[in-house]
């Protein structure tokens, strides 16, 4: 597998960063992932927006790899020599605020952010999907930007090593009695057939799927409150799903002891994850058809 990193291809294996990188030392830096469908990548500029937000936030200069045309070129040539221009990929960006002595504050101006870059085959969770996920509860033990999609994901690692260690799939985040969101997905919930989840502020990473899934509700007249459920809501879910790019629409039928709906994915999940199946599909075959301003 190649990589990116710091305007060099090379073998991912062969890919090093100075022990003194503030991403290896502090967690400093933010990244992306994007989902790849027969070379083409799915929503290229939310998932840009994200990250140029990521970095304004921290005070990173916004390297070249936030421009649209820059970053098509780097993932062609991944995607190309990594075979990979046909079925499923996901694509990774990292940056963080360089390598430097140690210092809390700031490096010197001027310090270059270290970027890299891979991509990776994924295999969409077809099975787990057909018969639905469980999840655990969990308290939300992070800080209050979660808005920022940084790496330092100790919290969220925990969390997910947490589900694992019990067969679960996610573990829903609980902060002053409400769901906030997974691991690594947001959480979306149906009661009294509304779908309910938590509004984007600080306590959240606004999800790209999770904002792609509430408009296909939206279009489709399912009512959608942005509107987080609380704990105790969890036994009067009538369906549950989390969204995510690595997740798609993957339904939760448990949570702790709790069976959610009947124990299979309801219809709501499931006709929405059709429809996200299929956005997903047409949009990256649509880009097939433009031409690529790389
Ligand atoms: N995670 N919430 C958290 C905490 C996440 O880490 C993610 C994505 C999401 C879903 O966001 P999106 O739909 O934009 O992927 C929600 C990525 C996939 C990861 O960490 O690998």
């Amino acid at each position: 597998m190649l990589a990116y990193l710091n305007g060099q291809f090379l073998p991912r294996s062969a890919a090093t960063i100075s022990v003194e990188d503030r991403g290896f030392i502090f967690g400093d830096g933010v990244y992306e992932v994007w989902r790849v469908v027969n070379g083409q990548l799915f929503e290229t500029e939310r998932h840009l927006d994200r990250l140029k937000f990521g970095l304004a936030e921290l005070r990173i200069t916004a390297p070249d790899i936030t421009r649209t045309d820059f970053l098509r070129q780097i993932a062609e040539r991944l995607l190309t020599e990594s075979d990979l221009l046909e079925g499923e990929a996901t694509l990774y960006v990292e940056v963080t605020r360089g390598g430097a002595p140690r210092t809390h504050n700031f490096p010197p101006p001027g310090t270059p952010p270290t970027v890299y870059v891979t991509v990776n085959r994924f295999k969409p969770p077809e099975e787990l999907r057909a018969r639905g996920a469980a999840a655990i509860t969990i308290p939300d033990i992070r800080w209050l930007r979660c808005d920022i999609k940084t790496l330092q994901l100790l919290p969220n690692v925990l969390a997910k090593q947490a589900a694992m260690e019990v067969g679960a799939t996610e573990a829903w985040m609980i902060r002053d009695g409400v769901v906030t969101e997974g691991s690594h997905a947001s959480v979306i919930g149906v009661i009294d057939g509304v779908i309910r989840t938590h509004p984007t502020n600080n306590l959240i990473l606004p999800g790209i799927t999770r904002s792609v899934v509430l408009d296909i509700a939206r279009r489709a007249g399912i009512p959608v409150r942005e509107d987080a459920f609380t704990e105790q809501d969890i036994p009067r879910l009538e369906e549950a799903f989390l969204a995510g790019t690595t997740t798609d629409v993957m339904p939760i039928v448990r949570v702790n002891e709790q069976v959610i709906g009947n124990g299979t994915p309801g219809p709501i999940t499931t006709r929405l994850h059709t429809a996200f199946r299929a956005h997903l599909d047409a949009s990256c075959a649509a880009g097939h058809a433009q031409p690529t301003t790389a």
